[in-house]
Formats: C-alpha cells, structure tokens, sequence
C-alpha cells in the first residue's frame, strides 16, 4: 500500500520521509497519509469500471477539503451525508453535479442546500423525505434527480452474508412485499417508486442499495443486484419507464490484519458488471449505469497513525500494556467494533524478543483499547514510535475530544515532502466553543 521502507538504522520511512522526523515536526499522536497511495486507489477504482460506470467516494470514511481536491483530479465522484460534509465539499470546489446527498435524516436545510446548489443526485430514504424534497425542489423551481434508496434483505460483513436479513433497520425503504416479481417484492419500495413517478420536480434515475461493511464476499452483492434488477423489471411493467442508474453501495473490505484478503478494484468491477449485465438481460432490460460508493477502500490503507510510547506495565503472566499518547480519541474502531489492527515499532530496529502486549490509550476508561494483542519487541521504552497501519478510514472521521483530547492532525506525504492537511486541535481550538 504505502510506500513504506526502513532507514539504514532502522527506522521506517514513508514517501522518502524518516517517521522521527515527522513525530518532531508535527507531533504525535499523527494520522499519516500517502497522497499518490490515495490517488493511485481513486484512479484503479476508476479504471475498474471505465466510462459507463461512476465512482462516488464515501466522504464519511475521511474528508478534507485536499481529499476533494484530489478526487476531484483523479475523475471521482463524492457521497456527502450530511450538511457539514456538503460543505466540505463546495468549498473545495467539486462540481455540484459530481455530489450525491445520503442521509436518513436530512433536515430540510441540508436538502435546500443540495437542490441550491445543483447536487448530482439526491438518494431518498422515506416517504416523508419523497415528499419534503419534492416540495423543496418545487419552490426552487428545480427538477432534482434522485435515487431511491431500497433495503433488499441482504446483511454483508467480511466473509459473510445473510441473504434474508430482516428489514428491522433504519435506512431505505425495503423491497418485500407480494409482487409479479418475487425478486423485487411489492413492498414499500414499489410504493415509493409510484409516488416519486408522480412528482414533477423529482427526476426518479435510478435505484440504490448498501448492504454493510467491510466485505469480502461477493455473493451479497449479486442478491441485492439481482433484487434491484428485479425492481427495475417491475417498473418498466408498471410504469413502461426503463430507470437508466443503478447504486450498489459501499461496503468493500480492506486488509487491517494479514488474514484479511481483500478483492482488487478490477475484480470487484468486473464482479459487479457481470451480474448487473446478466439479470438485465434475462429481464430484456437496457443495461444501467452502475455507479459504487466505496470509502475505506480507498482511504483505508493510505494512512496509518503514528504514536509515541508512554508507560509501559508489565502484568506478570497475562501480557504487557503499552500506553500510547491517543487512544480511543483518534480510533474508536477497536472500542465500538471490536476491530482488528496490527501495530509495529517504527522509529528503530530491533532484535529483541516479541513480547505480548496490549496498546492502549490514555483515556479514562478500560475499553480504551487500540490493539487488543500484538507482539511488541520485549526491549520497547517510552519514547519509541509506533504505528497501527490502515487508520485512514473512520478513525480521524469518527474521532472525539474525549477527556479533552485534541484530535490528530492527518499530515498528507508526497515526493519527500510532508504537510498537514488537517492541522493538530489546540486548547485554544477547545476553548473557543466553551463560550462561558
Ligand atoms: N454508501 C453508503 C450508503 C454507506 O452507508 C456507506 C457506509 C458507504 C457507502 C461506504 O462504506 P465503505 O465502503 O466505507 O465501507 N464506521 C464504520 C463504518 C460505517 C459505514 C457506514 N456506511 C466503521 O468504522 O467500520
């Protein structure tokens, strides 16, 4: 992933840069992030599937306003969820029609926002949103296209899925129902499609699906594609209108331990094209264009989070807690999911014995856990630098000031040269909200 090699004495560097000398200038804890990783991720995801496919990425995982910049270049698309990430977004200065607004409760500023500025696509998640988007549209005098987002009962995570998950859930609206096509059901879905057919300042274009997170497993993509597909045939009975877009969401997984053998963006494309192709053509369908939504796998593996070292305590037979100077501030993913990470000594070598450790943070409580078991060189002290790979997804973007802590800096590396693009919080940053 990131182009990562080790010093004469031992320490790693990354894009022609020594990690010490990025703990002195930017401090620690620090997300690192490769730009031409970033960019050689967006331009193989938009390879893969070529000029009749889109790919949006999904701001939520990490955005910044260079991230858009670099987007933006490299030909992608962007997911915003909500009125902070739109934002974003417009001041970066990505085209409006290159942003699609999610989101299962967007207020009706954020959905003024979006129809003012032009966004490409609105993905609709309830009746009332039908309704409260239309209305908006209409008094801004726009025809805004929109997407409906379906829940098809498939649940995906890593290696598995359960193709008749139950729709007890908060997003979409679901497919299930009695209809002449068992496979896109005669449920909410049908009825949405009737009303938003009937709303004129709504252009329906497509259909859209997210079945879950961090998935290998390609076999829940193809029932809830060929369920979406099921829907489109439908339609074109019903309604004698063929939707020319279909979304299959996000979801693709990445490699946070060895174990974890992600697919490659051309297999993951051409996956998802065939089975688009095949059940629009069993269905005499013209083939829509797909468009994906993946975010960790594109920013996942370009960074990983860079700490130092504070007190270490030795528990006699059960393992050794290696304090960090961050925790469950920068990365929740451990606490909240139970999620793997690995962790390595990157600011010297060293031929010591592993030792079983525990990397923790500095937070006041005992859950602050950032990697749960790990072998650690047996020779570690404070002030050595460590770094837990893959933290470019969801760790800067879901992170806190829990216990007052300032969040990270997320400092972008490139031809030997490094900057912060997200700069380090600082007390007065803290202070400035307490207003008194
Ligand atoms: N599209 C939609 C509609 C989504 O809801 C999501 C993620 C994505 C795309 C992007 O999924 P990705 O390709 O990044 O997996 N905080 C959790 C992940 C929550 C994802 C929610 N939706 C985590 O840290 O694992």
């Amino acid at each position: 992933a990131q182009t990562v090699e080790r010093t004469l004495d031992g320490a790693v560097s990354v894009g022609g840069l020594d990690v010490r000398r990025l703990a002195e200038e930017f401090g620690t804890p620090a997300y690192v992030m490769d730009e031409d990783d970033f960019r050689a991720r967006c331009r193989a995801w938009r390879d893969a599937f070529g000029q009749d496919a889109d790919v949006f990425y999904a701001g939520k995982a990490f955005l910044s306003r260079a991230v858009v910049r670099w987007l933006y270049e490299e030909g992608l698309n962007l997911d915003v969820c909500s009125g902070g990430e739109l934002a974003t977004a417009l001041a970066a200065g990505m085209p409006a029609e290159r942003i699609a607004l999610h989101g299962n409760n967007k207020s009706n500023e954020e959905i003024t926002r979006a129809v003012e500025a032009g966004v490409g696509r609105i993905v609709l998640d309830s009746f009332q949103e039908i309704a409260r988007v239309a209305h908006i549209a209409e008094r801004l005098g726009r025809r805004q296209p929109v997407q409906l987002r379906v829940t098809v009962g498939v649940e995906a995570h890593t290696h598995e899925f359960i193709a008749t998950a139950h729709e007890d859930q908060k997003f979409g609206l679901a497919l299930a129902g009695s209809s002449s096509h068992p496979e896109a059901g005669g449920g909410p879905a049908a009825e949405a499609v009737r009303r938003v057919l009937m709303l004129d300042s709504l252009e329906l274009t497509g259909i859209h699906s997210h079945i879950g997170s961090q998935i290998f497993d390609m076999a829940g993509f193809e029932v809830s594609a060929r369920r979406v597909v099921g829907l489109l045939t439908q339609i074109r009975d019903e309604h004698g209108v063929e939707l020319p877009e279909i979304d299959l969401g996000g979801g693709l997984g990445i490699a946070y331990t060895p174990e974890d053998d992600p697919r490659e963006p051309h297999e993951i494309a051409k996956s998802l094209g065939d089975i688009v192709t095949r059940e629009c053509e069993a269905a005499g369908l013209a083939v829509p264009r797909l468009s994906v939504e993946p975010g960790r796998a594109i920013v996942g593996p370009t960074a990983f989070t860079l700490y130092e070292v504070g007190t270490i305590k030795e528990l006699e037979g059960l393992r050794t807690y290696v304090s960090v100077d961050g925790g469950m501030s920068d990365n929740i993913r451990t606490a909240l999911y139970d999620a793997e990470y690995s962790v390595a000594l990157v600011s010297r070598a060293s031929e010591a014995e592993p030792m079983l450790s525990r990397v923790v943070g500095k937070h006041c409580e005992s859950g602050d856990i950032v990697v749960r078991d790990a072998f650690l060189p047996a020779d570690l002290a404070p002030g050595d630098l460590l770094a837990v790979p893959a933290t470019g997804a969801y760790c800067r973007s879901m992170a806190s000031n829990y216990n007052h802590a300032l969040r990270p800096p997320v400092v972008a590396v490139r031809d030997g040269q490094a900057r912060a693009i997200v700069r380090r919080e600082t007390e007065e940053d803290l202070l400035r909200l307490d207003v008194g």
